[in-house]
């Protein structure tokens, strides 16, 4: 009996984890402590760069990386607030306030297009009492926004909105759908989070329908929008709305995302500096780790699986990598000097935790040209939360697990606490 109850759960979730090919690969091999293999190329700087040389470079990089990698992003766009419900004042046990917004978003690709919108609502839990504005951790997650931010009244709750199939929280981390709420609250955070699949939905076919219809106006199709670039997007517009009310540090407002979300949280801070900060934990291809001789997920294998989340020219990169233009380390430089954390554990190498520290590394002289630093990278096993480039590893596979928040607040509080 005792031999039953031992076996059961992990044999289920090893049926599990066959049963979702894609989420997670069961892999033997580790990352080492220390980086392996080559520096990110191209280099970012060169002799007599300065702030100004490296900000008359940013627009140029990121428009590279539209076209080589997340689609071009609209030209303009529009965010109405079509209602707002301040839902209860003393939710979770008096810590926290709940409030939802409904919002309607239009992309503007040409300013003579069909201008189609998408509209999601986004739940924010702020501290009960603050002294003053407080700093928002902006999140999308895997699981719907009223189970992730659960309260009976929030738009969409059903009867076991908040609670996660027991074994999904075995295999992906007991934080994988709601991070630890009072935690967070009790740290100074607000929380607000959103579904960005309501614009954007996660499937190929469904999405592509939705990017075509949202990008429209838009007619090189090479380029065309993928999801992690309108997911970022999306990041953006709960900026507009947070960073317009008071009770919102709208200084420190920071993207938050794990795996897909994570690749998303990265792009949104690169590409918009309102926000404050990122966290992007095992973003992996796409997101922080390079491109450049890969180990993990191929740019051929997530452009085969997931073709709606990149733009079309990303995947003729895939086996010829060297020839695009940019790496990863571009992405994270277009962040400096604000602070970003990237998250890894030692058994997700699917995600390839030594090509994202190959990536800060080659970022971190951007930093340092800001007079942040000096960044010590030198091995991947040592968290320094204090750093604005740092670098967070664990034991332990793909997901959102008990010891990451706390690490997570660790960064969080150094760089955007009271
Ligand atoms: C798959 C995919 C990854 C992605 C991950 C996730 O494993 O290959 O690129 O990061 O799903 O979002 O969990």
């Amino acid at each position: 009996m005792i031999l039953r109850s031992t076996l059961l759960k992990p044999l289920a979730a090893l049926t599990l984890l066959l049963l979702l090919p894609g989420c997670v690969r069961i892999t033997l091999a580790w990352a080492p402590d220390r980086p392996r293999g080559a520096e990110a190329t191209p280099v970012l700087l060169t002799e007599g760069d300065n702030t100004a040389s490296w900000e008359a470079r940013r627009e140029d990089i990121r428009t590279v990386l539209e076209k080589e990698v997340y689609g071009m992003f609209p030209e303009d766009h529009t965010t109405e607030v079509i209602e707002h419900r301040l839902l209860d004042d003393e939710a979770y046990g008096g810590l926290g306030v709940y409030e939802e917004f409904d919002l309607r978003v239009t992309p503007i690709f040409s300013a003579n297009g069909p201008n189609a919108s998408g509209s999601f609502t986004m739940s924010v839990l702020s501290p009960a009492n603050a002294d003053g504005p407080v700093p928002v951790i902006m999140m999308e997650t895997f699981c719907p926004r009223a189970a992730a931010l659960p309260h009976r009244l929030a738009k969409g709750a059903s009867e076991n909105s908040g609670e996660m199939p027991g074994m999904v929280s075995y295999v992906f981390g007991r934080y994988i759908c709601t991070p630890p709420l009072e935690m967070i609250l009790n740290d100074g955070f607000a929380v607000a989070m959103v579904s960005s699949t309501d614009v954007v939905p996660d499937s190929k076919d469904a999405g592509l329908a939705a990017l075509d219809r949202l990008a429209a106006g838009h007619d090189d199709d090479e380029t065309r929008w993928g999801a992690i670039g309108a997911w970022a997007w999306v990041f953006s517009r709960m900026v507009d709305v947070l960073a317009a009310e008071e009770r919102f540090d709208g200084e420190r407002l920071i993207s938050y995302g794990h795996s897909r979300y994570g690749k998303a949280a990265l792009v949104a801070a690169a590409f918009d500096d309102r926000i404050a900060g990122a966290i992007g934990h095992q973003s992996g291809t796409g997101g922080a780790s390079l491109n450049r001789r890969k180990v993990g997920e191929s740019v051929k294998a997530i452009t085969k699986s997931y073709p709606h989340w990149f733009a079309p020219r990303y995947a003729e990169f895939g086996g010829d990598e060297a020839s695009m233009t940019v790496d990863q380390h571009h992405l994270l430089a277009l962040i400096a000097p604000r602070p970003v954390l990237l998250g890894n554990a030692r058994r997700d190498v699917w995600s390839d935790p030594n090509g994202a520290f190959k990536a800060a590394v080659g970022a971190a002289p951007v930093y340092e040209l800001y007079g942040v630093g000096p960044i010590t990278l030198e091995r991947l096993d040592r968290y320094d939360p204090e750093q604005a480039l740092s670098f967070w590893m664990r034991p332990g596979t793909h997901g959102v697990v008990e010891e990451d928040w706390p690490a997570f607040l660790a960064f969080l509080t150094a760089h955007f606490g009271d």
